[in-house]
């Protein structure tokens, strides 16, 4: 393992947060309402978890919005999520550059319509040279998608002889991913209740900690979202060493 792995921070410092914004479904079945109200429902908690991460001097939240796989749902569901996507993208991006965050958005774009593409390039030209948060909106992204196309890249760095395959790296590997040049997660939210990964970030996910809660997302709250931190700061990152070595630091 490198010598210069992170070590155990007191209290550990939270740079970058992800969260899988799960149960608008659910949410909006308990209440006899259509699924696509929860999605609504939806981007209020998001906007109170975006506005705490400002608060709490965060310095990336990755947000995972569509996956790669959410294409398989009904295709009334996805064309009414990409709606809120657009009008997403349109209404808050005037709040999110007053609040100085820099919109980044990680996934295959080339599946979006080119109003959603058009959108996300002004938005990203809009608050490129913002200096706060990071929002890392994660759309078509499969965590198995960005380590691929980071191989795609790599093997063509060796096929026009700039790269040797034996000098290839866990670092070469992670200045293709997505959310290169951030630090890794340190905190991964999922919220309604399952206990899976469901294809997000993976390689970054090696040493993060995880956080799951029942609450269904449209119920999240910054009140909850401090009680996730305060579980992250509570816990002893040992990246592998002792207890006992790091009580000793
Ligand atoms: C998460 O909520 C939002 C998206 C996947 C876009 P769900 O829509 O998965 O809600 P549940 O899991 O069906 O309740
Ligand atoms: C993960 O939630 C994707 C998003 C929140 C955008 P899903 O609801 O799609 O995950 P699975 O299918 O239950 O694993
Ligand atoms: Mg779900």
């Amino acid at each position: 393992m490198p010598a210069d792995n992170p070590t155990s921070v007191k209290g550990n410092a939270l740079k970058h947060v992800c969260i899988i914004m799960d149960g608008n479904g659910r949410w909006a079945k308990k209440r006899f309402m259509p699924r696509f109200a929860g999605h609504k429902a939806g981007l209020s908690s998001l906007r109170k978890i975006v506005s705490a991460s400002v608060e709490q001097n965060i310095q990336a939240l990755t947000i995972f919005a569509f996956s790669s796989e959410n294409w398989r749902r009904p295709e009334k569901e996805v064309n009414l999520l990409m709606g809120l996507f657009a009008t997403a993208l349109t209404r808050e991006i005037k709040k999110l550059n007053e609040n100085n965050i820099q919109l980044r958005v990680v996934g295959d774009l080339s599946a979006f319509s080119d109003k959603i593409n058009q959108l996300i390039s002004e938005a990203i030209a809009l608050t490129h040279n913002n200096t706060g948060l990071i929002l890392n909106v994660a759309a078509n992204y499969g965590g198995r998608w960005d380590i691929t196309q980071a191989t795609q890249k790599i093997a063509k760095n060796v096929q026009q002889g700039t790269l040797l395959p034996e000098e290839i790296n866990e670092n070469t590997i992670e200045q293709y991913l997505s959310l290169k040049d951030q630090p890794e997660p340190d905190l991964f939210i999922r919220t309604g209740g399952e206990k899976r990964i469901s294809n997000f970030v993976l390689w970054q996910l090696a040493y993060c900690e995880f956080y799951f809660t029942d609450v269904l997302w449209p119920d999240f709250n910054k009140k909850i979202f401090l009680e996730a931190i305060e579980s992250f700061s509570s816990r002893q990152r040992r990246f592998g060493r002792t207890g006992d070595q790091l009580s000793k630091q």
